[in-house]
């Protein structure tokens, strides 16, 4: 994860479901920097007093590029400019890249799965020190990319690519040219807006009593004073895990655009009824559409429950 506020809200709902269990929280370079990151994780594990869940530290900037950050819509502390108190615990002294290799050995655990939240600096990394990782993770669960399925199908950070995938697209373009088994959802899906939270979903956040609730509410205060609404981006990635029945898949070939003049980051879904033998990139599964009412129940029951 990269330390942004939705980010927290994701990893507030992962460990909070009884149906994941949460090996490890690995930061990366992306909202804000990875040291940042790594704190804000910290501030959500302390919160919910899972100190058996450690967080790591992973690479400070993307393979080849300078970092993008996105502060201007996070905050300078990545967290809504809530000014939490620093957290007690400290990060593994590990990185998170061997951290990442030994859990995918893990005896007695079920295959790992990977749910990536931020640029795929990490993943990228670990795939090319030890490419034979590919073959013991489950899958790889990637909140990034627009696919262009949907009207909302299209880029954040420039016309035509998603924040993720456009702050690491080396990055992007080794994972998903990887041939992990690999299940994205992008903007198409999480942009949509009755996905999204609504004021009204938001004051029953901040009505609720529980430590946790507050800490949401506190973090979303300056975004929904904002804007209308709050995409929950990342919190549905987890959802994907927690509640796989909510979502649709489709197969789409896609490639990644690295070399691109203005499309840099992009990802490019082959959506032709026959598509061509060039250009045709991993198959790997697109989320097209979600039961968006039934993922935000999860979510806010999981976020306002005791
Ligand atoms: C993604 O970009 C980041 O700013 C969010 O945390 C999310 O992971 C959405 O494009
Ligand atoms: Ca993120």
């Amino acid at each position: 994860m990269d330390g942004g506020i939705d980010d927290a809200l994701a990893l507030i709902l992962a460990l909070r479901s009884p149906e994941l269990d949460v090996a490890g929280i690995t930061a990366v370079s992306g909202n804000v920097p990875v040291e940042q990151a790594a704190m804000n994780a910290l501030r959500v594990v302390e919160l919910l007093e899972r100190k058996d869940v450690w967080v790591a530290r992973g690479l400070a900037n993307p393979l080849v590029r300078d970092p993008v950050r996105a502060m201007d819509f996070h905050g300078a502390d990545g967290l809504g400019d809530s000014e939490l108190p620093s957290p007690s615990l400290r990060p593994r002294a590990e990185s998170a890249l061997s951290l990442i290799k030994q859990e995918s050995q893990g005896a007695g655990r079920r295959r790992l799965s990977i749910v990536a939240t931020g640029p795929l600096t990490n993943i990228a990394a670990v795939f090319t020190e030890e490419s034979d990782i590919v073959r013991r993770l489950d899958d790889v669960v990637i909140m990034g990319g627009a696919y262009g399925l949907t009207e909302y199908g299209v880029g954040n950070e420039t016309p035509a690519a998603e924040f993720n995938i456009y702050s690491d697209p080396e990055a992007a373009k080794i994972v998903f040219e990887s041939g992990v088994s690999l299940k994205c959802v992008g903007l198409d899906v999480t942009m949509t807006p009755g996905a999204q939270l609504s004021p009204r979903e938001y004051a029953t956040i901040k009505r609720s009593e529980t430590d946790h609730a507050q800490f949401a509410a506190k973090i979303l205060a300056k975004a929904m004073g904002r804007e209308k609404r709050f995409a929950l981006h990342d919190p549905m990635a987890i959802a994907m895990k927690v509640r796989p029945s909510l979502f649709k898949f489709q197969d789409y070939h896609v490639n990644v655009e690295t070399k691109g003049e203005y499309t840099t980051g992009m990802t490019v879904s082959d959506r032709r009824d026959r598509p061509s033998k060039e250009l045709q990139g991993q198959r790997i599964a697109v989320c097209k559409d979600a039961k968006a009412a039934a993922f935000k129940q999860v979510f806010l029951r999981r976020l306002m429950s005791r």
